[in-house]
């Protein structure tokens, strides 16, 4: 019983700082003070107008007294029935949803795995948090939601909240959160083509691989590509491709002339040329109006230069 002797000595540190420090706070009772030991001195007449149940601190009591003090609130002053259910059912659905996410973590299948369990999460939370009455009229939402400093449920729900709006699982599944969507099946259909071939070859020398997956893995990289443009990508497909690629450049060391590297070699090149160009026109520019200036019959072959020259003079 060594943990309740210490729980004692705390709760007396406790009320020594609270009535020391604390003016006002002489109407704080000792039940009040000691079912809120952690609340902040700032918080402390609220909770003191809340409920005043017994009349002064006792520094004699027996260790069993710390337990009653929890208890002693009348649990059906604010806190129904229908909310504990729609507590315990919040609670039971975190854990079964939390337990699905971490085993998904790596590699991600948390689209995949754990969409049902944030539905049946967020409909719950969605009962607790809307203005929506019980049975008894009464509702859940002030009571579970915001009836303390911590608001503990509305800190666990947005943590996992985060987490899904994170995922962008919404854009992989289908509306009412079921399972893959078809654009994400089709997906998956080409990623177990592209990673079946890559374990049928994956033995030894890996140019065989690099050719006759070549197919597979062009395919599945353009869907991919295509997607990112529409934006219907989550998570779980981000990271199959991202895993792909390594494997593809990495581990077999396959490349793939990609089509949009020679726009791009194209454009660069020209511009490079650029300089030359402009000097090079320029040139050949003033040796034209020279020439025009000497011999103005002989500069047929620049034709179009001179046009344009005629226009600007
Ligand atoms: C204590 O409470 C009573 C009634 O609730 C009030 O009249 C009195 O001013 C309070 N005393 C202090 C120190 O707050
Ligand atoms: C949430 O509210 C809806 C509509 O009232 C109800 O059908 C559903 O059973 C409730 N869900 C839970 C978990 O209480
Ligand atoms: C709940 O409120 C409605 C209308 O406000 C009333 O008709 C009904 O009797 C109330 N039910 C209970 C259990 O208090
Ligand atoms: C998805 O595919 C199924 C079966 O192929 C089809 O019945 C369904 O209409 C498709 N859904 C959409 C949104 O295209
Ligand atoms: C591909 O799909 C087949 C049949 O659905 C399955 O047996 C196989 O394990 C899958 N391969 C991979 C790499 O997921
Ligand atoms: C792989 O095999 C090809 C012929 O099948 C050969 O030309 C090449 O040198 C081999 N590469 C390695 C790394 O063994
Ligand atoms: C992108 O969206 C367009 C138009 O909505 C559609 O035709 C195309 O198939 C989509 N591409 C992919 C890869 O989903
Ligand atoms: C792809 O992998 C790299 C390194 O492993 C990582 O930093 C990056 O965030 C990944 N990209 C996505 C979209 O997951």
């Amino acid at each position: 019983m060594s943990l309740h002797r210490y729980n004692l000595g705390l709760l007396l540190i406790i009320l020594n700082i609270y009535s020391l420090g604390l003016i006002d706070a002489l109407n704080a009772t000792a039940s009040d003070s000691a079912a809120n030991p952690l609340q902040a001195p700032s918080d402390h007449s609220h909770g003191s107008s809340a409920v005043v149940s017994s009349p002064v601190y006792k520094p004699a009591v027996d260790s069993s007294y710390w337990i009653n003090l929890l208890s002693s609130f009348p649990d059906d002053l604010e806190f129904s029935e229908y909310c504990t259910e729609l507590l315990r059912l919040f609670g039971q659905r975190y854990v079964a949803f939390v337990n699905c996410l971490v085993p998904a973590a790596r590699p991600v299948r948390v689209c995949q795995n754990c969409s049902p369990g944030y539905s049946s999460l967020s409909e719950v939370f969605l009962n607790i948090s809307s203005d929506k009455l019980g049975p008894a009229n009464e509702s859940c939402r002030d009571s579970i939601l915001r009836s303390d400093r911590l608001m503990l449920v509305f800190l666990l729900y947005g943590s996992l909240d985060t987490i899904w709006k994170k995922s962008n699982c919404k854009q992989c599944v289908t509306t009412d959160l079921t399972g893959p969507n078809n654009d994400t099946l089709y997906y998956l259909t080409l990623l177990n083509q592209t990673i079946t071939c890559f374990e049928k070859y994956k033995e030894g020398n890996h140019t065989e691989l690099c050719k006759n997956c070549k197919n597979a893995y062009k395919g599945l990289n353009d869907l991919y590509s295509g997607m990112e443009k529409n934006s219907t990508l989550c998570i779980d497909l981000e990271d199959s491709m991202n895993m792909t690629r390594k494997l593809w450049s990495k581990n077999f060391a396959c490349s793939l002339p990609r089509e949009e590297t020679i726009p791009v070699i194209a454009v660069s090149s020209f511009m490079l040329f650029l300089p030359i160009i402009f000097y090079l026109s320029s040139f050949l520019h003033s040796e034209q109006k020279k020439r025009k200036l000497i011999h103005p019959k002989r500069a047929k072959s620049h034709t179009s230069l001179m046009n344009i020259q005629d226009k600007q003079s």
